[in-house]
């Protein structure tokens, strides 16, 4: 999928500060992956969404997993590939493990593990049950495809002309910053958590083993990034509690093996101009003439991955109940739910899928009629039809469990056309930022949400027209170049000005 970009509005924030160092990104999922007929099209997830524009502007070389067959086909070439479009390509490192222990990391100890941890998902009066398997994974599969990682990262980072300044993403890579610092003392290192990060009691459901080695991989970098100050607040709790260190709760600081890292939010963000340019090319608009025919009165949107965290199934019965208690909005409201199959080799993402398009059906033949279909689900990866669903919308519904930030809500508020509500989870990262001007819920409390949908299907056009303005004006303010230029300053004044033992 090609992608409309001005970097030059990025590079205004790196210009000169980023200067020091030669900055390379790590993460697990690469940002163009081959897809069906071996053409490229851009990964899943914020990770991908937000890091690319850091790439493209930056000119940042890239080290991913290669995660599908496809995807080690092109990593036996040995050497770099270039993906993105041909004026700015991105030098992509591929780390090829073998399947199994790829397996291992991903779909036993990264997700569901660690990502169930960090979104409160386990049920734990049943689960997780600990056992060999498991440390087995960790083992085998997380702990040696994150020094993989690390090693290729170094080797890469040794070619840079610079002093490295090494970007890694995620839970995936929780391991891989303690293995370059072993290898490369004198670099800098950054990680962005994407994810919320819970209190020190829930992560106990980790034996200490496992969460000792999260916690010290996390602080050999110089600075840890989340996406809100709650977030920070619980790690810094956490460091305290589950390590014993003293932590500067005012510095939001710690001092590990002689070098201080930094806790900081920074809440990620949308690439503004591109998302706006692309909302309205031809192939966007031809797909919001194509929703426009089909829609009725009111649309109900939601663009997700079918994640248990994105709470899919209570959004639908909040929205059953809502005809069912006000039958005054059947026939002249749709759920249009636009949805990415994610995850789909883990059991549990299976099952959440079922349970999606099951709970759809039902109520679709429950509520429906001849010329009425309640709910419309569709499946696919195709960010104009995410556009054209953003621009049509009268109700966002972004209901998650728990969420790192969801950038669906902030590209939904940036490019609605129509004054549509966003419906928001208290849980979203995004909330710390667009609650004001949201209708804010509580995603376990599904009559409060089918009232919130009632409340914002019926709301005026002029309060309507007041909050998606200052929604709009928040995100147009809080865009990506300002997460950038956050992380970039800190880096700077916290890193690069002050004299630590590793220089
Ligand atoms: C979230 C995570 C990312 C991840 C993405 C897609 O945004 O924070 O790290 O890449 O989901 O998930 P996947 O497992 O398909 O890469």
């Amino acid at each position: 999928m090609s992608r409309v970009i001005d970097p030059s509005s990025l590079r205004r924030y790196t210009a000169g500060v980023l200067e020091p160092w030669s900055p390379l990104l790590v993460s697990n999922r690469a940002p163009y992956e081959p897809g069906p007929g071996g053409r490229l099209r851009r990964g899943a997830g914020g990770v991908v969404t937000a890091l690319l524009t850091v790439a493209e502007a930056t000119g940042a070389p890239w080290v991913a997993c290669a995660r599908t067959p496809a995807e080690r086909e092109l990593a036996a070439t040995g050497g770099p590939v270039d993906l993105g479009d041909m004026q700015r390509p991105i030098r992509l490192h591929y780390v090829a493990s073998d399947s199994d222990r790829y397996r291992k990391f991903y779909s036993v100890i990264a997700n569901p593990l660690i990502w169930f941890l960090q979104h409160y998902l386990w049920d734990l009066s049943r689960e997780p049950l600990i056992n060999a398997r498991y440390w087995d994974a960790w083992e085998d599969g997380y702990v040696r495809v994150n020094h993989a990682v690390a090693e290729r990262a170094v080797e890469v980072a040794r070619e840079l002309p610079r002093r490295p300044l090494i970007l890694t993403q995620d839970y995936q890579l929780y391991l891989a910053p303690s293995r370059i610092r072993e290898l490369l003392p004198q670099a800098t290192l950054q990680q962005f958590i994407h994810i919320p990060w819970p209190t020190p009691h829930y992560w106990k459901v980790l034996p200490q083993q496992m969460r000792d080695a999260i916690l010290t991989g996390l602080l050999a970098n110089d600075v840890v990034g989340f996406q809100t100050n709650s977030d920070v607040r619980n790690f810094l709790v956490s460091v305290e509690e589950l390590l014993g260190y003293r932590v500067d709760h005012r510095e939001r600081a710690v001092i590990h093996h002689g070098r201080v890292v930094w806790a900081r939010a920074y809440p990620i963000s949308i690439d503004v101009p591109a998302m706006e340019q692309l909302s309205t090319t031809p192939a966007v608009e031809q797909e919001i003439a194509g929703l426009q025919q089909r829609r009725p009165e009111k649309l109900i949107v939601r663009v997700d991955r079918t994640d248990p965290a994105k709470n899919i199934v209570r959004g639908f019965l909040a929205y059953e109940r809502l005809l069912r208690q006000r039958p005054e909005w059947r026939r002249r409201v749709q759920f249009y739910a636009f949805l990415q199959p994610s995850r789909q080799d883990i059991t549990v993402y299976r099952d959440y899928l079922a349970s999606v398009k099951a709970t759809a059906e039902r109520i679709n033949r429950d509520l429906g009629e001849l010329d009425w279909e309640p709910i419309r689900l569709e499946f696919g990866e195709n960010l104009r039809r995410a556009v054209a669903a953003y621009c049509e919308y009268d109700v966002l519904l972004v209901n998650p469990i728990y969420d790192g930030m969801n950038l669906v809500a902030k590209e939904g508020a940036l490019l609605n056309r129509r004054d549509g509500v966003l419906v928001l989870s208290e849980n979203a990262g995004a909330h710390e930022e667009l609650g004001p001007w949201a209708m804010t819920i509580n995603p376990f409390d599904v009559d409060a949400t089918a009232d919130a949908l009632h409340v914002s299907l019926g709301a005026t056009q002029p309060t309507r027209r007041r909050l998606a303005r200052l929604l709009r004006e928040q995100v147009k303010t809080h865009d990506i170049g300002r997460w950038i230029s956050l992380q970039v300053r800190d880096l700077h004044d916290l890193v690069y000005e002050q004299p630590s033992p590793a220089r």
